[in-house]
């Protein structure tokens, strides 16, 4: 048996291209049927290696998930951009490849950002997720969020609810 170490830290720029495959494989997987195929598809090809290496420069926190020398998964994270909710902390995406989901990664890249978030001295976190994204609202709920806000996202003129969940 060959033991995998499992390591969350904070993104390099050479894993710009990695998160940008993680990227392209977690919302092909999660948002296809959902969002409009020519708005997803825009938003994957938008963002490429060139522009996580950007992220990863820039103030925005992106953690990564690395299991075996491979980075399964990334969470980037940050103050809370909804101004009418009070937590001061977001998470503004978490994503793991879909080989790499239901095994438990999510709920430790979580605990890790919201670790880091608390460490920045944010009190409070919100994470916002897609209504019809199912397992995301699964596991947030099962993480202990309380959903108390919903908005609206539109892709290509679809219109998408979304839900708030917030920890204190
Ligand atoms: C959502 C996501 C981050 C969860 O991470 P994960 O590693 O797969 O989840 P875990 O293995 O840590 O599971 C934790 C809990 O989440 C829920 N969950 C995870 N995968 C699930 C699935 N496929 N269906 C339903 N619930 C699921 C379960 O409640 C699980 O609890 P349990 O182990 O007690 O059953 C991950 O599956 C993912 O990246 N999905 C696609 C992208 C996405 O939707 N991201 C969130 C966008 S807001």
């Amino acid at each position: 048996m060959n033991t995998l170490t499992i390591d969350i830290r904070k993104a390099e720029i050479r894993d710009a291209d990695a998160i940008a495959e993680v990227h392209h494989e977690a919302w092909r997987g999660a948002y296809a049927g959902i969002i409009p195929h020519r708005a997803l598809t825009a938003m994957i090809n938008r963002r490429g290696g060139e522009w996580w290496a950007n992220a990863i420069r820039r103030a925005a926190t992106v953690l990564v998930i690395e299991i075996g020398g491979m980075i399964a998964g990334y969470a980037t994270l940050g103050r809370n951009r909804a101004r009418e909710l009070k937590q001061q902390g977001e998470i503004y995406e978490l994503y793991l490849r879909p080989e790499c989901q239901g095994i438990g990664l999510g709920t430790r890249l979580f605990s890790a950002a919201r670790q880091r978030l608390a460490d920045h001295g944010l009190k409070g976190m919100v994470v916002w997720a897609l209504e019809e994204n199912e397992n995301a609202l699964a596991f947030y709920s099962g993480a202990g969020g309380r959903d108390i806000a919903e908005g609206v996202e539109v892709f290509d003129q679809k219109a998408l609810r979304k839900v708030a969940f917030v920890w204190e």
